[in-house]
C-alpha cells in the first residue's frame, strides 16, 4: 500500500474484519437490499472499470462484476476484510486506504456499500477518489441513528456491556458520519463533485431468527462489547442481549429497518 493516515480505523477495521469475515454468510444476507441497489446502480451505463471503496469481504464488488461483465477493484483498510474477499475472486482486491491510496486507473464508477463513513478528512478522501474517476459515484450511507432502531439498540446493548468503554464521538467517522445531506453535500461539492444527489431509500432487511445470535457475536458494538467480557461469562450475557432484540424478531425472521442514503455524483 502507498500509505495510510487512517491508522486508527485501520487497527480496528483489522479486528471488526475477523468478525465480518467469519459471519460473511450472513451479512451478505442481511445487507443483500442495498447490494441490488448498487448492482442497479451500476447497470443503468455500460461499465469497464468499477472501484469498490471499503469493500470489506467484496459481495458487492464480485454483484457487479457478475451484473456489468466489468472489471472490478475492491479498496479497503483491512486485511482480514481482504483476504475473505480474495478467497472467492472475480475481481481485484487492493489494501489501501482510500482517502490517500494514487489509483494507477481511472474508474468509470465509483461505489460503496457503507464504506465511505470513516475517513478522518472525508472531503481529502472524496477528492482523492474523483482523482481516480472519470464518470461516476454511487454509494450507499446510513441515516440517523433515530431512524435506525437496530443500530441504537445495539449501542446502547454495548455501552450496557461495557460502561467503562470510550463513547464513540458522534462527529467522527462512523456509520452514522454522512447522515447529514447538506453537509454530505458540501463534502463532495468541496471534493470536485458535481450532480449531486441524495436520495432517502428505506428497506427491511431481514434474516432467520436462528441467525440473530450469531450476527450480534460477530458484528457491531455488541461483539466488539462482549470481547471485553471474560469468556465464561459471554454465553449468559448474550442470553440478555438476544432479549433486547425480540421486538426486532417476527416468528421466525428477524426484521431490521434499514433508513439510509443513496448518493449519486458525477466528475464535473
Ligand atoms: C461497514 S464495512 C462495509 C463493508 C462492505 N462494503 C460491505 O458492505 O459488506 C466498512 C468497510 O470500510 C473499510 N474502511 C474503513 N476505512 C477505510 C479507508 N480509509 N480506506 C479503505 N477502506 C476503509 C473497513 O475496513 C470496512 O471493511
Amino acid at each position: 500500500m502507498t500509505s495510510e493516515v487512517n491508522s486508527e480505523q485501520a487497527t480496528w477495521w483489522n479486528t471488526a474484519g475477523e468478525g465480518w469475515a467469519q459471519a460473511q454468510d450472513i451479512v451478505g444476507l442481511v445487507l443483500k437490499p442495498f447490494e441490488d441497489l448498487l448492482v442497479e446502480v451500476a447497470r443503468q451505463r455500460p461499465r469497464t472499470r468499477v472501484l469498490d471503496v471499503g469493500c470489506g469481504t467484496g459481495a458487492v464488488t464480485r454483484a457487479i462484476a457478475d451484473a456489468t461483465g466489468a472489471s472490478c477493484v475492491g479498496v479497503d483498510i483491512a486485511e482480514s476484510m481482504l483476504a475473505a474477499a480474495r478467497a472467492h475472486g472475480k475481481a481485484e482486491f487492493v489494501r489501501a486506504d482510500a482517502q490517500v491510496h494514487a489509483f494507477d486507473t481511472d474508474f468509470d464508477l465509483v461505489v460503496s456499500r457503507f464504506g465511505v463513513m470513516f475517513f478522518a478528512d472525508p472531503t481529502a478522501a472524496f477528492a482523492n477518489l474523483r482523482k481516480a474517476a472519470s464518470g461516476e459515484l454511487g454509494f450507499v450511507t446510513w441515516r440517523g441513528r433515530d431512524e435506525n432502531p437496530f443500530m441504537t439498540t445495539a449501542s446502547e446493548v454495548a455501552a450496557r456491556l461495557a460502561p467503562d468503554a470510550p463513547a464513540p464521538d458522534p462527529n467522527g467517522p462512523g456509520p452514522h458520519s454522512l447522515a447529514d445531506p447538506d453537509h454530505t453535500r458540501a463534502v463532495l461539492g468541496e471534493a470536485g463533485w458535481t450532480g449531486v444527489e441524495v436520495t432517502p431509500v428505506d428497506r427491511t432487511c431481514t434474516m432467520p431468527a436462528d441467525l440473530l445470535v450469531p450476527y450480534l457475536s460477530n458484528m457491531g458494538p455488541v461483539s466488539r462489547a462482549l470481547r471485553e467480557a471474560p469468556e465464561e461469562e459471554r454465553g449468559s450475557l448474550m442470553d440478555g442481549v438476544r432479549k433486547a432484540f425480540d421486538g426486532f424478531v417476527h416468528d421466525d425472521e428477524v426484521r431490521i429497518p434499514a433508513a439510509c442514503w443513496l448518493v449519486t455524483a458525477r466528475v464535473p
